[in-house]
This record gives C-alpha cells, structure tokens and sequence, in this order.
C-alpha cells in the first residue's frame, strides 16, 4: 500500500535545483550591483560629501583601570560644582578627557571651551552603553574593556545632551549625561 505521508526523504516539490529563471537571474543581478553601489558609496562617497563617519580609534583597557584613571581625572580638573551628585569638570584644552558611561549616567560632566581641541577616551565600567550626542547626532557604541578615542572641536557655545542608545537595563532611558560649551 503507497503511503501519503510526507516525510524529509522525499524531495520537496519545486524548482531551486533547475537553472536560475529569468525573473531569477534578473533580481540576483540587480543585488550584486546594488551591493557594489552600495560598497563604493560607504566608503568614498558619503565620507567626501557627508562627514557621516566618525574618525575614532578603539584599543582595550581593563574596566577597573579606566574607572581608576576617570577618578583621578576627576579630582584634578574639577570645577567644584556638582549637578544631581555628577561632577563638573573643566580640562585643559589639548588634553586627554575622560568619560565613563556607568549604569546610568555619563561621568563626569564636561565643561570644554570653544574652538579648542580635546581628545575624548570614552569607555564603560559595566555593561555596553550608547553614546550619541544631541542635537549633532553624533553616535558612537561604549564597550566596557574597550576604550574608544576620538578628537572634539566644539564648535558653538551651549548646552549638549548626551544620550545612551544602547539598552544598559532598567534606568536605560534615564541615562542622560551634559557638555557644555563655553566661550
Ligand atoms: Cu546606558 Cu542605556
């Protein structure tokens, strides 16, 4: 007796295994150009017109030593002004900043001056946190273990918002850090 039962021995009905059809052929190639576009644009062509990519630099740390060298950074270069409990800090220009993303804020607060350079080491002590700062939309991940470096030029005076874009768990959405710029 012939059994009706489907089973994985026997082959699926279809065609994956005759030749490419031509709507087939049609939308493979069409991907492979797109994906060519899309490879040339990434990398020549929004960088040149666009200034999308950051330029910054990872290397590793131990978390504990990133917390130790934010703390003593701290201590030098504070203002003496706290806001909800966060230090304020004012570097010298040319410097080398730190800032720590920690469940669930950004320390310390960072004062910095108009058209000087500071070059920022940003890294976390606990879990991955997002560091996007607002209005510019400027985003970069925060990788415990890892510290990420970038130069920053404020351009224009006021107040930044700095924003976690990564979920760090239950006060997530409360994690809110500042720069301000000044004159
Ligand atoms: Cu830190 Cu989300």
């Amino acid at each position: 007796m012939a059994s009706t039962r489907t089973s994985t021995l026997v082959a699926p009905r279809g065609r994956w295994w005759t030749p490419l059809g031509r709507d087939e052929k049609l939308w493979f190639g069409m991907a492979v150009v797109w994906s060519i576009v899309m490879f040339v644009m990434i990398f020549f062509i929004w960088p040149a017109i666009g200034n999308e990519q950051p330029d910054f630099s990872t290397y590793r740390i131990q978390e504990a030593d990133f917390a130790a060298r934010t703390q003593a950074f701290i201590e030098a270069n504070q203002t003496g002004e706290n806001i909800g409990g966060i230090p304020v800090v004012a570097p010298e220009p040319g410097s080398d900043v730190f800032l720590m993303a920690t469940r669930f804020q950004f320390r310390p607060i960072l004062q910095l001056t108009v058209g000087e350079e500071y070059r920022i080491l940003l890294s976390a002590n606990d879990v991955q946190h997002g560091f996007s700062l607002q209005p510019d939309g400027f985003n970069l991940q925060v990788i415990p273990g890892y510290i990420t470096e970038f130069d920053l030029t404020p351009e224009e005076a006021g107040e930044y918002q700095l924003v976690c874009n990564e979920y760090c768990g239950l006060g997530h959405h409360l994690m809110l850090g500042r720069i301000v710029v000044v004159e």
